[in-house]
């Protein structure tokens, strides 16, 4: 369903419909505990989602999250749907002692809402956000 709906979860005309994972790779997908997604539903509506990884670290704390995607459906933004799945995050995150969370916001929007939910800002010169 988020496959074919994928526009309405994103800024307007950014995204379009995605090809589902078949059967066997949806099952996979949710088995792997790196893989967390909460989805958000109202009035017999899925209205919002986000999906994070867990990162593995090296050194330090054994684990981080990078909140790799979210997105609320247009017709429901401003209505609190954002800030209760990042409370989901955050409740997961103090029941299994994660203290770090990252995002790329990639859209003004996005940045006043993180900042709303006490995410700061990297400085400018801190990173380079690049891909192949
Ligand atoms: C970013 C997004 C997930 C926010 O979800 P949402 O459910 O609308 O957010 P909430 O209603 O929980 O907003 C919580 C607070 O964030 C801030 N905020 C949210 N959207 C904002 C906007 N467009 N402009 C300024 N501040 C905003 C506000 O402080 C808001 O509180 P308030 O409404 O009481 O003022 C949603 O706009 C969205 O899906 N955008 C398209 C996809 C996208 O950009 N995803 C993120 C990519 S990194």
């Amino acid at each position: 369903m988020l496959c074919q709906e994928e526009a309405d979860f994103d800024l307007e005309d950014r995204s379009k419909a995605a090809t589902p994972l078949t059967d066997e790779a949806s099952r996979a997908y949710l088995a792997d505990p790196s893989v967390l997604h909460w989805v958000a539903a109202a009035e017999g509506l899925v209205v919002g989602h986000m999906s994070c990884c867990l990162i593995r670290k090296r050194a330090g704390d054994l684990v981080e999250v990078l909140l790799y995607e979210m997105g609320v459906r247009g017709q429901y933004r401003r209505r609190g749907v954002g800030r209760t799945l990042l409370g989901a995050l955050n409740d997961w995150m103090a029941a299994h002692q994660v203290k770090e969370v990252w995002v790329v916001a990639d859209n003004p929007a996005a940045v006043a809402f993180y900042q709303s939910a006490g995410f700061k800002k990297a400085p400018e010169d801190a990173a380079v956000y690049m891909s192949r």
